[in-house]
């Protein structure tokens, strides 16, 4: 599988990656912790009617060179147990807002690395979720780890304490990658970790992988690419290396131990995409796999695939999110709000009985309404305004209008046999669409004719 070179040249410019619209850089300084308890209570009154919880975990107790995340480095227990203690106290101050009828359909947590915590930490807010919320049927609870810092019995301690998916940030399997980037190796094979995981019942992994390292190229990738095909993850992401070192100054190591050139990183991308749709992979968006026969590979071809800054989730995991802990992003109907970002001012905070937030957007009908457009593009690769009139009560006409839709700046799309139109309103990418989705993506928002922020390249 080849990008042809012209394409490349066309479209790889700088776009937003659209994990949220509008993209979290739009997000106010004036969004207080008032406006964030009216929007939990109107939340209730809100679709989607399910919830969605992120625990966020800024600890790691080693620090990759070339992390992106919101973590920093510590192996102070106490200090581990006092942000434990606040993240409890967060949640039960939401649940009073919440309406108690409303079940939770999706637990996350992320980081960081929530596995540096002893598994008594992770077990108290567990036990308490349980406690404080019903559940529906089948919901998913998911954990990111880091596979150096598992044994079997913590493995099987996380499962006893309702986590049924399992994300492993294996990054790459070669070891000379690993050792420039300052990151441990597991102590085991990752075979042997899933084995483990797979040993309980309704169990499911992901793995983590990243292209554009010192020491990678197309041969090593594709190699480890392989390997991970012969493990047999559920789902696997490939994520395109994002050096920002003007944020994380970390990074900046890495360009002394030499970056591949953009080149290399795309054949690297192109080599694992290939490998991983000829081995029963379906992609999802840019970068995400999932097996033919996994829920969201199934969601994608009804077309009721979703996303949050989690993930990909189904029709039935989707939940308006409610996040938890430094950074975290809730993600409501009509509302963005962002936690303080260091951990120990978030604390602080909270043991003053008093949210946390730093940061918000409300949206108004029409970002909710360009929002969904965006979103069913991204998602299901298919957009259709006729149905998102019916959705939003309304006219094609105003859907038009809201999105300043001009079918010109779709032309060049459609004649690189990116994007089919039918009829003015149904929008289906094509296969080489995909990998500039957030380009097409870009053409349904109108706030981009305006744009100045800064944004990384398309692919
Ligand atoms: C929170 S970490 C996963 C859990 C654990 N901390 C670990 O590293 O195994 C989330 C994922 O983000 C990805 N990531 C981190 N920094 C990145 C960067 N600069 N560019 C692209 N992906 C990055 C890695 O693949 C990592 O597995
Ligand atoms: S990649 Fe994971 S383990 Fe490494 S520093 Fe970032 S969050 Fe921590």
């Amino acid at each position: 599988m080849k990008i042809p070179e012209n394409l490349i040249q066309k479209y790889n410019i700088p776009v937003p990656r659209y994990t949220s619209y509008p993209p979290a850089n739009y997000f106010q300084e004036n969004f207080g912790s008032e406006k964030y308890i009216k929007a939990i209570e109107q939340s209730n009154h809100e679709w989607p009617e399910n919830i969605s919880l992120y625990i966020h975990i800024p600890f790691c107790s080693k620090m990759c060179h070339f992390c992106g995340c919101n973590t920093q480095y510590t192996r102070d227990k106490a200090k581990m147990g006092r942000y434990v203690e606040a993240v409890k106290k967060e949640i039960k101050m939401v649940k009073k807002l919440l309406d108690p009828n409303r079940k939770v359909s999706q637990v996350h947590w992320g980081g960081g690395t929530p596995n540096t915590l002893p598994i008594e930490m992770i077990r108290g807010i567990m036990d308490l979720i349980h406690e404080n919320f019903e559940f529906i049927e089948k919901p998913e609870i998911a954990i990111e780890c880091h596979p150096a810092m598992l044994d079997e019995s913590y493995t099987g301690q996380l499962v006893l304490a309702g986590f049924n998916r399992f994300s492993l940030g294996i990054q790459d399997f070669k070891q000379e990658v690993l050792d420039n980037v300052n990151r441990d190796a597991p102590n085991v094979p990752v075979k042997e970790i899933i084995s483990w995981i797979r040993s309980f019942e309704n169990t499911a992994v992901n793995l983590d992988f990243i292209y554009g390292l010192p020491f990678q190229n197309e041969k090593s990738f594709a190699e480890t690419i392989e390997n991970a095909v012969e493990i047999s993850p559920d789902r696997l992401v490939t994520f395109s290396y994002a050096h920002v070192p003007w944020i994380k100054k970390a990074q900046k190591i890495l360009e002394v131990r030499g970056l591949p050139e953009a080149n290399e990183k795309l054949t690297m991308f192109e080599s694992g995409f290939k490998i991983l749709t000829e081995n029963g992979y379906t992609p999802i968006g840019l970068d995400h796999f999932a097996k033919d026969t996994d829920d969201l590979s199934i969601a994608l071809k009804n077309r009721n695939l979703h996303r949050n800054f989690q993930g990909y989730c189904t029709r039935e995991t989707t939940g308006q999110v409610y996040a938890f802990g430094s950074t975290g992003i809730s993600q409501l109907e009509s509302v963005y709000a962002q936690n303080e970002k260091k951990p120990e001012k978030y604390v602080e905070i909270i043991n003053k009985n008093q949210f946390t937030i730093e940061k918000g957007y409300h949206l108004n009908i029409e970002e909710k309404i360009i929002r969904h457009v965006i979103n069913e593009i991204m998602c299901n690769e298919y957009v259709s305004f006729k149905e998102t009139a019916e959705k939003f009560n309304t006219s094609k006409k105003e859907i038009k209008n809201v999105l300043h839709f001009d079918k010109k700046m779709f032309r060049s799309f459609v004649e690189d046999q990116l994007l089919k139109i039918d009829g003015e309103e149904n929008f289906q990418l094509t296969g080489t669409g995909r990998f500039f989705i957030r380009n097409i993506a870009a053409q349904f928002d109108p706030n981009l004719q305006k744009e100045t922020k800064r944004f990384s390249k398309a692919l």
